[in-house]
């Protein structure tokens, strides 16, 4: 848990940097080009997920409760309305009345289309932060793209965001998972390694950060080896939040323990701690 919160925070903090500088830079952008009256109010969508985020959709069980994330509405509004402090402070100032229209997404990709339309039609947007979430992010990138609006978002690192036709006005902030596709193949040529297991997360039904993630590297080995790398390659998915998770173990027992070096890899060690905390 500490590791995970140290990993993500330093994200938040250089997404909101990030965010305070696209809030200047569009407030700039819109009152050249568009010459706007002064009487105008800009109006600026943000479309996240509320902490928490539902664990069960319907009847259903959704996402295991107290998933946290890091760009959930209650960390970004407020950061956003220092950000508009900022630029209300500064000689960039334009004299339109500049509003944060705010909508929970739920993660879900069904609300996060319905809030564009009423962040359109009602409130007349001319921007999009957010949505972040991959499956909720498409409708509203392919919407930001037919009404010619601008969308600012930490998601979209699917490979599936490649297509810019699509999605031409998606402006992301972290680095598409095709990037770190490259740098692991480049790895895996480096050291002429011939076997990979690709294992992740596989749980969740409607937000698959892992699975996307996975899937990128995964494609370009594939891909990779089929240009004369002579990978062996497989995956395993796995569910984190259940050590009783049959897959995992095995997978440890058989394709990982056996083949690795290093204080973790005795295979005492490894099972006993693993198969201990399964519920008996
Ligand atoms: C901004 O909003 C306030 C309060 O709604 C209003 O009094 C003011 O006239 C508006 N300013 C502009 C420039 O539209
Ligand atoms: C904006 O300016 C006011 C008045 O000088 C100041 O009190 C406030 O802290 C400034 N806000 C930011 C975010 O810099
Ligand atoms: C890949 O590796 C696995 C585990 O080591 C082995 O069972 C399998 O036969 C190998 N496949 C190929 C095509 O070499």
């Amino acid at each position: 848990m500490m590791e995970l919160k140290a990993l993500i925070f330093p994200w938040l903090l250089v997404d909101i940097k990030l965010f305070v500088f696209f809030v200047v830079l569009l407030n700039v952008n819109l009152s050249v080009s568009r010459s706007l009256p002064p009487d105008e109010p800009i109006n600026i969508a943000i479309m996240l997920p509320r902490y928490p985020l539902p664990s069960t959709r319907g009847s259903k069980p959704w996402l295991v409760a107290g998933r946290h994330y890091p760009y959930h509405l209650q960390m970004v509004v407020p950061a956003m309305r220092i950000a508009l402090e900022k630029v209300k402070n500064t000689t960039l100032v334009v004299p339109n009345n500049i509003s944060l229209i705010v909508d929970d997404t739920e993660c879900w990709l069904n609300t996060a289309q319905f809030a564009a339309i009423d962040m359109m039609y009602i409130h007349k947007v001319m921007a999009f932060f957010g949505p972040v979430c991959e499956y909720a992010l498409a409708p509203v990138g392919r919407f930001s793209t037919r009404w010619n609006l601008p969308l600012i978002t930490a998601g979209g690192q699917a490979s599936g965001y490649d297509d810019f036709d699509q999605y031409k006005l998606i402006t992301n902030l972290k680095p598409p998972h095709r990037k770190l596709a490259h740098f692991v193949a480049a790895l895996w040529k480096i050291y002429e390694w011939k076997r990979g297991v690709i294992v992740f997360h596989d749980g969740d039904a409607h937000i698959k950060d892992e699975v996307f993630m996975a899937g990128g590297v995964y494609d370009m080995l594939e891909k990779a080896s089929g240009g004369g790398y002579g990978l062996n390659l497989t995956f395993q998915p796995f569910n984190e939040f259940d050590y009783s998770d049959e897959r995992y173990v095995e997978l440890l027992e058989r394709d990982v323990t056996p083949y690795t070096r290093g204080e973790y890899s005795n295979r005492y060690v490894l099972s006993d701690r693993l198969l201990s905390i399964k519920p008996s």
